[in-house]
């Protein structure tokens, strides 16, 4: 089993899908309850670096440490459990709220389930569903807005409580409204865990501890912020594009 807290590290990692190379040669570190941002183009492989970290694939090359132990070490049920996810397709059961919220904890205590719906701004919205907690998702055209959708991954992934958190364009296809909404459970989420941010809205990850740009594959740029801004280089621009779009 993966200790309380966990730090992460990449070393020289190289992966391709089939013939497209994708990551070639990714080092990375992050500390124990820090958060590193993963910035870059469409398409650049933000998605497919945080995929190696769950081992839904592994790299051909390098290796990938928790703690100073390869993941492949672990089983991939205990390196799971340690690992929370809030991705931009979010997954939901035909199932009862409370059994969405559920998902991936054992046994986990109501009180607990209201606990962590409360902290991630959802109470408010299930209570107004025709059977609250109850309320089973898909039937009878229940449906959840985006927002919703995203806060109740929110609340699985504070009940699961792991000690490393994952989140994948989180706030993206949000409105503002929610976004405001989503990003505070968000932050109440991150708190005390170690963090990797993929987000497409640079506004995200300006309070990442570390910062890290890639392009065709490799690092281009890293540090904090202020500092990327300043080299006027590619987070530079992908900042101006997106200041442009709003
Ligand atoms: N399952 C897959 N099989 C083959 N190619 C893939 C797969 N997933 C992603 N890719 C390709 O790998 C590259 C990186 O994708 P991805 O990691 O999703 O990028 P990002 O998250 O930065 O937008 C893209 O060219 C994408 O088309
Ligand atoms: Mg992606």
């Amino acid at each position: 089993m993966l200790k309380p807290k966990s730090n992460i590290t990449f070393e020289r990692v190289h992966f391709a899908y089939e013939c497209e190379n994708v990551l070639r040669g990714i080092d990375l570190k992050v500390n124990v309850g820090q958060s590193l941002a993963i910035v870059g183009p469409s398409g650049v492989g933000k998605t497919t670096l945080v995929d190696l970290l769950l081992r839904f694939y592994d790299p051909q090359q390098g290796r990938i440490l928790i703690d100073g132990i390869d993941i492949r070490e672990f089983s991939l049920k205990s390196l799971r459990q340690n690992i929370g996810l809030v991705s931009q397709e979010i997954i939901l059961f035909n199932d009862t709220v409370k059994a969405n919220i559920s998902y991936g904890t054992l046994k986990p205590d109501f009180d607990d389930v209201i606990k962590a719906a409360v902290k991630a701004n959802a109470q408010d919205f299930i209570l107004k569903l025709p059977n609250a907690y109850d309320t089973v998702i898909g039937e009878r055209g229940i449906t959840l807005s985006g927002g919703q959708r995203q806060r109740i991954a929110i609340a699985r992934a504070l009940l699961k409580n792991p000690p490393i958190l994952i989140l994948d364009e989180a706030t993206s296809h949000l409105d503002s409204a929610s976004e405001r909404v989503v990003q505070d459970a968000l932050e109440e989420l991150m708190q005390g865990r170690t963090v990797l941010i993929v987000a497409h809205r640079l506004s995200t990850v300006q309070n990442a501890d570390h910062i890290i740009v890639l392009d065709r594959g490799e690092i281009v740029e890293q540090g904090r912020h202020k500092e990327l801004l300043d080299k006027k280089g590619l987070y530079f621009r992908l900042h101006q594009i997106q200041a442009r779009d709003k």
